[in-house]
């Protein structure tokens, strides 16, 4: 091999390795590239270096110059290519695009209604005192929203004007009647003003002892205001056993309002009437200098037992409702039912 021959050589070698260290796309192209030109046993600079053990040898010393100028630029050229893959590397990540490096964006997670959180709590205090959940139907029968409940056919509770009587035409869907419907020899229907339907609907399917809670909704036509709404949520109460008494209502009550109220809560229980209960107590709440009450209770009425087919000489029971709002707003110190029910995700997503 001649000079001139070497030289070209070395010339096309050059250019080539440019142009390949120039144009590799990624990490791996330049690579690949490097093993070709560079590569320290089959690499072709290195078997262009070989070519010169065939210049002869008056010619030696220049091509040696040549040749180590060419391996130079062309380790430049790398390096270059490896500089260029680099930074473009991070020009993705920094780009708009995306940027690893800011906070996401949260997500917004749903949560239980405060009501619905209640419930879930007043089933676990009461569970802890061994009474479990029960449910009954929120479209109910006279019978067992009144009657079985010792609420007779002329009791003013069951004025069409206080409760949400349901007329059914026949294939037709129950609608609101403001008037007492027709009962065409069959019980009337209505959206229940108490979870009290539940006693009688537990007690109709088992026999003593009973001890249970239902935690539902019930209606009555009220207009809405800060303490009242047509649809509101009772949790009521049963206990059936021999030897039942008015002490045991009272340590039960006065247990369930501090285990969800706090200590220092002051309950007291003041004398009064419902039909299905002798003696009958309202009980209140202490709150903000005031007496709220917070739901009736009493030692069921032997007729209510006999109606289910209960001896009332060897079983007696004591039963409670309670407003299930009232405790929460006690609780949380909210001011005004409708919040419960307006819906707005500020006052919703603060429990
Ligand atoms: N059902 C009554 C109401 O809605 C509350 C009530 C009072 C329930 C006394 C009871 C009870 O179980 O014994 O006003």
């Amino acid at each position: 091999m001649n000079l001139a021959q070497f030289l070209a050589e070395l010339e096309s070698l050059q250019s080539e390795a440019a142009a390949a260290f120039g144009s590799a796309a990624d990490a791996a192209a330049l690579e690949e590239a490097r093993i070709e030109f560079l590569g320290a046993a089959k690499g072709r600079l290195k078997a262009t270096q070989k070519g010169l053990g065939a210049v002869p040898k008056e010619d030696k010393p220049a091509a040696g110059k040549r040749f180590n100028e060419v391996k130079t630029a062309i380790e430049a050229a790398f390096a270059a290519g490896q500089e260029r893959i680099a930074s473009a590397a991070v020009e993705t990540k920094a780009g708009p695009r995306f940027d690893p490096t800011l906070p996401g964006e949260p997500l917004r997670l749903g949560r239980l209604h405060p009501i619905t959180q209640t419930i879930e709590e007043l089933k676990d205090i009461m569970g802890r005192l061994g009474f479990t959940a029960a449910d009954g139907p929120e479209i109910e029968d006279e019978y067992h929203n009144f009657e079985a409940l010792n609420i007779p056919q002329e009791h003013p509770a069951r004025d069409p004007l206080e409760n949400f009587y349901l007329s059914v035409a026949s294939g037709q869907s129950p609608v609101v009647s403001r008037q007492l419907p027709t009962d065409n020899g069959q019980r009337r229907l209505l959206l229940r003003s108490q979870t009290s339907t539940v006693q009688i609907r537990v007690m109709e399917k088992r026999q003593p002892p009973v001890r249970i809670i239902s935690l539902g909704r019930v209606y009555r036509p009220d207009e809405a205001d800060a303490t009242h709404y047509p649809m509101f949520h009772q949790m009521e109460g049963l206990l059936v056993d021999r030897h039942v008494t008015m002490a045991d209502l009272k340590s039960v009550l006065r247990m369930f309002a501090t285990s969800y109220l706090g200590e220092d809560v002051h309950i007291r229980f003041r004398p009064s009437f419902f039909p299905f209960t002798e003696p009958s107590v309202e009980a209140d709440m202490h709150w903000h200098d005031r007496w709220i009450e917070f739901g009736g209770a009493g030692m069921v009425d032997p007729n209510v037992l006999s109606a289910v087919g209960y001896d009332p000489e060897v079983y007696s029971a004591f039963a409670f409702g309670l407003g299930i709002e009232r405790l929460c707003m006690r609780r949380h110190g909210i001011t005004d039912i409708r919040e419960f029910y307006r819906n707005d995700i500020r006052f919703l997503a603060q429990f």
